[in-house]
């Protein structure tokens, strides 16, 4: 690869942050495998209605499904607080509120809204092909 290919930049940042000498790319397609996030299909369109979520499971991490006004949103579903499940937790508009202790998240950021809760809850990329709802944990 040179200088010039538009891949070099994120190369250059992946040997970065991995350990350089354990990584052989021979082609462009090792290489693309390597910068892009790996979707999982987790659900269909239609088995996440405007307004409700999903609990699924990615690669066995759970992680929560919302549809925020025809949005998707995905953030795992464990409170940052004390572990509790967010899935059981009550949705309103663009925030859920732990069913344990009542820290409040907003589902779009995973931005924690109000104590106990402290820290942000990671959330993860979503796209939709056709009726499928695809989610990258990496
Ligand atoms: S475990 Fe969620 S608020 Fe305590």
């Amino acid at each position: 690869m040179d200088k010039e290919s538009p891949l070099y930049e994120d190369m250059v940042d992946i040997l970065k942050r991995k350990k350089a000498d354990q990584l052989t790319f021979h082609t462009h397609e090792e290489i693309w495998k390597e910068i892009m996030p790996e979707f999982y299909k987790v659900a269909k369109v239609s088995e996440v209605p405007i307004g409700t979520k999903k609990l699924v499971e990615v690669d066995f991490v759970p992680v929560l499904l919302f549809n925020v006004g025809g949005e998707f949103y995905a953030m795992e579903d464990v409170c940052t607080h004390d572990g509790g499940p967010l899935g059981e937790g009550f949705l309103e508009d663009d925030e859920i509120e732990c069913p344990r202790h009542g820290a409040r998240f907003c589902v779009k950021t995973g931005k924690a809204l109000c104590m106990p809760a402290v820290e942000d809850i990671e959330c993860f990329p979503v796209k939709i092909e056709d009726d499928e709802i695809l989610v990258s944990i990496d």
